[in-house]
């Protein structure tokens, strides 16, 4: 959606994933979803580092309503939000954070809150452009097809309208079975900032595979419609929580970061490890992530060694490169060639490892190279050409 904003991938923090529905103010105050928590999400993501770093969106999702007022204006939930949406949005910008908020193009919202019907879809814009909230997630549940194809360009239209930026993030090709011809993606690009296209990640390596599968399945489809203002979105980070190991989230993080996924934590910022904190501000990984050109990376090389390898172009001829292990064994001795992965001849590269910080320099095009890379664990190079600056054919092969 060409809005101006989201040149970049957003970052920031989104409740679903960790906190779920949880309405349960009295037994489970630290975790409810309410004020209380976002407040404190709020103060963690100025206070700990996030914020500078580019986490700085804090995005409330389902279960926030409390239902509609006589003139039918959405309120939320006066217990849980006592003091509004709008006190909220004040103190997230207060922290230099941009709020984000969630409703359902539909009868209903997932969990059965109150949605946006279409003739609710002006108002609900308004509201929330005079409550001073920056991006809205618009799900899907409880729609027809027909009425989601009406509902999210009016809702584009609708926010427009309003003259505030707010950010926009559609659930409408997940709901369309996230493919053409039933899925439109210009037409999905121009009317949203970024969609899901597939299921909800859940807390498990299992699922993140299961979205990385799909989303390389159809990368031929995918990768080419994201660009600055309108991004594919794979769904959470799950880093912090309990389902993936350590090599299991350094891979999440890496694989998103090249396939230039909005970087969307659900975790208890509250209590998360300083060994997560690392995997989720490694500045050159933010940097990789929020590249100027926008430009998907895409898996070039599938090893009968189960070896994957993700190559993203990124600005000032540099590259990203993700050496992916599906091994189940031990650390595997990986070897390659730049030349095997496309890059052109007789360069010399020089380069980083994302994760280690180590750089390496004089890597030829045509010479061999070991990585070594752990079960369902990456290497990560960030990788950029010291010799023959001449005019690049690096984009012309993947
Ligand atoms: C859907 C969405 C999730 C979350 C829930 C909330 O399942 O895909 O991301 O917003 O609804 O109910």
């Amino acid at each position: 959606l060409e809005n101006g904003l989201l040149r970049t991938p957003p970052m920031g923090w989104l409740a679903w994933e960790r906190f779920r529905c949880n309405i349960d103010c009295v037994e489970d105050p630290k975790n409810c979803i309410s004020e209380r928590l976002f407040m404190e999400m709020a103060d963690r993501l100025a206070q700990d580092g996030w914020r500078d770093l580019g986490y700085v969106y804090l995005n409330i999702d389902d279960c926030w309503i409390g239902g509609r007022d006589a003139s039918g204006r959405l309120i939320p939930d006066p217990k849980r939000f006592p003091h509004g949406i709008a006190f909220l949005a004040d103190y997230a910008h207060s922290l230099g954070l941009k709020l984000g908020i969630y409703e359902d193009m539909g009868k209903m919202t997932c969990m059965g809150y109150p949605g946006t019907t279409l003739d609710k879809v002006e108002l609900d814009a308004e509201t929330f452009a005079e409550w001073k909230v920056d991006m809205l997630k618009l799900d899907g549940c409880f729609s027809s097809s027909r009425e989601r194809a009406e509902g999210y360009p009016k809702m584009a239209a609708a926010l427009n309208a309003t003259g505030r930026p707010i950010a926009f993030s559609c659930s409408w090709p997940a709901y369309e079975g996230g493919l053409p011809p039933k899925v439109n993606y210009t037409e999905v690009s121009r009317v949203c900032n970024l969609w899901r296209n597939y299921k909800d990640i859940q807390d498990s390596w299992k699922s993140v595979l299961s979205i990385l599968d799909w989303f390389v399945r159809h990368q031929d489809v995918l990768q080419p419609v994201a660009g600055p203002g309108h991004w594919n979105d794979p769904d959470m980070l799950l880093i912090g929580n309990f389902g993936l190991s350590y090599d299991e989230s350094r891979a999440q993080m890496a694989l998103w970061t090249v396939l230039a996924a909005p970087l969307l934590m659900s975790t208890d910022l509250r209590t998360i490890s300083p060994q997560n904190m690392d995997i989720l501000q490694n500045p050159l990984m933010i940097k990789i992530n929020q590249d100027p050109l926008g430009i998907q990376g895409r898996r070039i090389l599938k090893s009968k060694s189960h070896i994957e390898v993700f190559k993203r172009y990124l600005s000032n001829q540099a590259s990203a490169l993700v050496f992916f292990s599906r091994r189940t064994d031990m650390p595997f001795r990986f070897h390659c060639s730049l030349l095997e992965l496309n890059y052109p001849k007789g360069r010399v590269y020089e380069g980083q490892n994302v994760f280690t910080g180590d750089i390496f320099s004089g890597l030829q095009t045509e010479v061999n190279f070991t990585v070594i890379i752990n079960p369902s664990g990456v290497v990560m190079w960030y990788l950029y050409p010291i010799k023959d600056l001449g005019i690049s054919t690096m984009m012309s092969h993947w």
